[in-house]
């Protein structure tokens, strides 16, 4: 195994397995005053922004990278919890630890050495997490998930904000449960709101990634408060 240079941790960790925790997506938020949208949800309590970051080559669309996380850096202290949809994780990780990224996961589908590049991000001092497509199986990350801080289960087809939640892609939760033990977060991300919170959280999942259901509202403090709600009649 190569040998790689380590780094102290930026100091903003993912909260401990076993609470539930909601994660705003900024994809859909206003991205001329994301310095405010991003302290809404420091102000409502939350410690995780989810910052999905989309190359147009393994995703349709392209959205932020290295140079935007670096300026959000400095008004936040929320945990940024990376989403790499790119092609080539390894090639820009040291771009996105270096701009503040805390937590970074990447797709499995698009890495040959998983095991490699989460060693990589763990030297780094980040936390680490592993992808999945809807269309892509458990058994893909078999041997991979149990070395992740977290492991994201998509429940829409990567690529845009505001789709409707795959229910059958999200039973894959249950099977990464049984997998990861109740050590490692789930996440899951795409269409969740406040019916389809129950749901995940049923089956096991723990962070819950909302962009179109918070940011798509003209309360977003509410609909916070709405997941919230949800997610406590199940956890
Ligand atoms: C989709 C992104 C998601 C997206 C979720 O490719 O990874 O994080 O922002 O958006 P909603 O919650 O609107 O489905
Ligand atoms: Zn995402």
């Amino acid at each position: 195994m190569r040998s790689h240079r380590s780094e102290p941790s930026t100091g903003f960790r993912l909260p401990k397995p076993g609470t539930v925790q909601i994660a705003p997506s900024i994809l859909s938020a206003d991205f001329s005053r994301l310095a405010d949208e991003i302290a809404l949800i420091e102000s409502a309590g939350l410690t995780v922004v989810h910052l999905d970051v989309m190359d147009g080559h393994f995703v349709p669309n392209i959205t932020v990278g290295p140079p935007v996380i670096a300026k959000l850096r400095r008004h936040s202290r929320l945990v940024f919890d990376t989403h790499l949809m790119i092609s080539e994780p390894g090639r820009y990780l040291a771009s996105f630890v270096e701009a503040g990224a805390d937590h970074v996961t990447f797709h499995i589908e698009v890495e040959d050495d998983p095991l490699e590049l989460i060693d990589r991000i763990h030297c780094l001092g980040r936390t680490a997490g592993i992808c999945l497509n809807p269309e892509t199986p458990v058994s893909s990350i078999e041997h991979v998930a149990p070395r992740c801080d977290m492991v994201l289960v998509m429940t829409v087809r990567p690529g845009f904000g505001g789709q409707t939640f795959m229910p059958e892609a999200a039973k894959k939760v249950a099977e990464v449960r049984r997998l990861v033990g109740p050590d490692v977060r789930i996440e899951v991300d795409g269409g969740i709101d406040s019916t389809t919170t129950p749901i995940v959280v049923g089956y096991g999942a723990d962070t819950l990634v909302a962009g179109n259901a918070i940011f798509g509202q003209q309360d977003r403090l509410a609909a916070i408060e709405a997941i919230r709600a949800a997610a406590r009649q199940i956890a």
